[in-house]
């Protein structure tokens, strides 16, 4: 087989994730406004479970009771049945990829344009936020996922406690230690609750690209921590914070896509393909060197099965996190496995998908056909919508 590394097993405290192809969380604005499983939200994993990727990450479920429209949400036990039917849904569809769920605590914001920060939780808001993760990963056990993502990049809340911009005065900001004092007990709440055979992992920016934000050297410090504490994967983001974000429209909440660190998250065409390649590898590295194989996943504008092949056989990386690419064509996966390459119908980063999820509609792929709410079953180039990008942008 051509690309033995990226379809190589891989196993996580005895779970044997089928390759190293993992999909990443991606919001779909499918559930409905108060956080429930849909139809169409089972039909998109389902048809996402086909295509052969190992791991399937579910989107983004909310853990705190605040509202949310259109989020999944996991906040209190009337959610598992829900989630359950999901699980089974995707599993009756490919029992072969393992199927986890991201669970997000996040700040809130309004119309007007203020938004919450870390600096405003009282000390005793905060084990608070600790129950809450651990209460919500004792429900995705409860709803039959295989493993657990814990959401600490872009700006949501652990990652704004992580994140070099945290000012807090008391133990739970300030110096590095502090900063990671709040997402480590959180993981430790997590695994005390899921036990020892659980897979959880976790989902960290590489570098937060706004100014004060965490660079590379901080990422190094908080991934080597939560390897040493036992996190059984480190998914490696970027971006997406509100510091440099935009003015917002009228009537509208601030928007961390709008600016800089906003466009690293899901890197545009005009990015160089495997844009955050260079950050796992760095994070990796001294993962590695100070004695902890906790595998990283990257993820990033990664087009081509070659490329992640690639990057696996360079060590930068042990796992290839596909987003874009699997919304828009969830088969290829299956179709570089065969060889048949050319028929992959390739993302072309415009970020349409992104866009809808910014104006919080339905996040669907401009090359599908008008109107689909989900990949054609077979999907072939010759049926997808002409892109006006560039399709074979590289480096
Ligand atoms: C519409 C959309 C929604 C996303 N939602 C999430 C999310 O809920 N959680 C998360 O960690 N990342 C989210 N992401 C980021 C992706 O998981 C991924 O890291 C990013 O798109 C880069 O990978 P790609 O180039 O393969 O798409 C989202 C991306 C998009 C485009």
């Amino acid at each position: 087989m051509q690309y033995e590394k990226l379809f190589s097993p891989i196993k996580m405290r005895g779970v044997a994730f089928p390759n190293r192809i993992m999909r990443t969380s991606m919001v779909s604005g499918l559930a409905t406004e108060d956080g429930l499983v849909t139809d169409l939200l089972k039909e998109r994993y389902r048809r996402e479970a086909k295509g052969g990727a190992g791991s399937i990450v579910v989107e983004a479920a909310v853990i705190l009771a605040s509202r949310s429209s259109f989020n999944l949400r996991i906040s209190d036990d009337s959610f598992i049945g829900g989630l359950k039917a999901l699980v089974d849904a995707i599993r009756e569809a490919n029992p072969e990829p393992k199927v986890g769920l991201q669970i997000m605590h996040f700040l809130k914001i309004s119309r007007s344009g203020w938004r919450q920060k870390v600096e405003d939780f009282k000390p005793e808001e905060l084990p608070v936020i600790v129950e809450q993760h651990a209460k919500a990963s004792r429900r995705a056990v409860a709803a039959g996922f295989d493993f657990i993502e814990l959401h600490m990049a872009h700006a949501y809340t652990l990652a704004s406690f992580l994140s070099k911009i945290n000012k807090r005065t008391d133990r739970y900001g300030g110096r590095l230690e502090n900063r990671l004092r709040l997402p480590i007990e959180v993981y430790r709440a997590v695994r005390g609750a899921v036990g020892e055979t659980f897979p959880v992992g976790i989902r960290i920016n590489g570098e937060d690209f706004t100014v004060e934000g965490n660079t590379l050297f901080q990422s190094t410090r908080i991934a080597r921590r939560f390897a040493r504490l036992g996190a059984d994967f480190i998914s490696v983001s970027a971006g997406s914070r509100f510091e440099d974000a935009l003015p917002p429209a009228p009537n509208m909440p601030p928007d961390p896509m709008s600016g800089y660190s906003g466009h690293r998250m899901s890197p545009w065409w005009w990015f160089p393909d495997m844009a955050h390649a260079y950050l796992t590898d760095g994070i990796r590295k001294y993962v590695r060197d100070g004695g902890y194989d906790a595998p990283l996943v990257t993820v990033g504008k990664i087009r081509t099965a070659r490329q992640a092949e690639q990057i696996l056989s360079e060590g930068k990386a042990d796992m290839i996190g596909l987003c874009r690419a699997l919304l828009c064509d969830p088969d290829w996966p299956v179709k570089a496995k065969e060889g048949r390459e050319k028929d992959i119908v390739q993302c072309t980063a415009c970020n349409w998908c992104l866009e809808a999820d910014s104006r919080f509609e339905k996040v669907t792929c401009s090359r599908w056909p008008e109107g689909a709410m989900v990949a054609p079953e077979p999907f072939l180039p010759d049926m997808a919508r002409p892109s006006e990008l560039p399709e074979d942008a590289t480096l």
